[in-house]
């Protein structure tokens, strides 16, 4: 088995009496898309934090690449880029100063920073900010700066906090665009969000964070198909006089041109050939069934969970 480009086991973190992360175990394989998706509190940026150095774990494993973060930080951060929720950049300083002073961070040679530079920027389409000040970026070319930062060292790994968190619809284009270009190039990803689509648009594998704990952990495809409810619309030539009293363990309800009904299907309750014999009985003249969404499924499983 190659080496997990991240390897995290039994990791805990408490901060005083509150237990933040509580024993979560996972690998990221290279060259992954993985995203971890999780409510407002329930660890994603704890386990971030403990990954990249920036917080200390209360117990457990945590290697990159075979590095334990806490035994051998260096080589461990050297192969992250890491894009943090918050912005913790000094407003008055120049783009390409700000960039240039972090590239001497990572130990890049001064005649490769303006190269460097110049590619970040290009590949976050912010070229003609190069000399403005920070304080002149709107929100979304902030947090698209953050990410050239991150990509200056050509890291193995990206691991972006919520990069997308009230961006406008350009930034979270070239931001998505960003990630998709450094996972295409056999790069590994670590994602967290709380918008479920973007998950559901990006990764391979999906990981559930709640008050602290995994839920669930699977391939997006598996979840959906697990877990994911399908909207099926049944359409009728003509009026529908009576709406039966239910359908597959359902309800139907009458669409609003009162000649289509639709219905849940739960793909853990009944199997596809029932759905089809059920739509053939109902002597339907067409009918649709909508992609089921990581949203039912995550709503699902978060429900009635106790916060212990
Ligand atoms: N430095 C800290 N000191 C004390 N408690 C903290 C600290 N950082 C986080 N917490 C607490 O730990 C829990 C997990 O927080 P964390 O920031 O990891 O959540 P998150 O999943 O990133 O949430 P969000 O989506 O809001 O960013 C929360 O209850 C939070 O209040
Ligand atoms: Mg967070």
């Amino acid at each position: 088995m190659p080496t997990p480009a991240i390897h995290i086991k039994d990791l805990h973190k408490n901060y005083a009496e509150l237990k933040a992360v509580k024993g979560i175990s996972f690998d990221i394989k290279q060259g992954e898309f993985f995203a971890l998706l999780g409510q407002n509190g329930a660890g994603k940026s704890t386990t971030i934090n403990i990954l990249t150095g920036l917080s200390n774990k209360t117990s457990g494993t945590v290697k990159i690449f075979n590095s334990d973060v806490s035994q051998n930080y260096q080589s461990a951060r050297k192969r992250i880029g890491l894009v943090p929720q918050e912005f913790n950049m000094d407003k008055f300083e120049i783009v390409e100063k700000f960039l240039d002073f972090n590239a001497g961070y990572f130990g890049i040679a001064k005649e490769q920073r303006k190269i460097r530079i110049t590619h970040v920027l290009k590949e976050l389409g912010l070229e003609n900010k190069r000399h403005s000040k920070i304080l002149m970026l709107s929100g979304g070319m902030k947090r698209r700066l953050l990410i050239a930062r991150a990509l200056l060292h050509d890291p193995d790994i990206l691991i972006l906090d919520e990069p997308t968190a009230g961006v406008d619809v350009e930034s979270r284009r070239s931001i998505w665009e960003t990630m998709q270009r450094f996972n295409k190039a056999g790069k590994t990803i670590l994602l967290t969000t709380h918008y479920i689509e973007e998950a559901e648009e990006l990764a391979d594998r999906v990981a559930i964070i709640h008050h602290g704990k995994i839920i669930k952990i699977d391939t997006k495809q598996n979840i959906m198909q697990q877990f994911g409810k399908d909207l099926v619309t049944l359409h009728f030539k003509s009026k529908i006089s009576k709406v039966p009293s239910e359908i597959m363990g359902q309800k139907p309800t009458l669409g609003s041109d009162k000649s289509s009904l639709q219905f849940i299907f739960d793909h853990q309750k009944f199997k596809q050939k029932d759905l089809l014999q059920t739509i053939t009985k109902s002597k339907a003249e067409s009918f649709e069934i909508s992609k089921a969404k990581l949203e039912d499924i995550f709503v699902e499983l978060t429900k009635g969970e106790s916060k212990k």
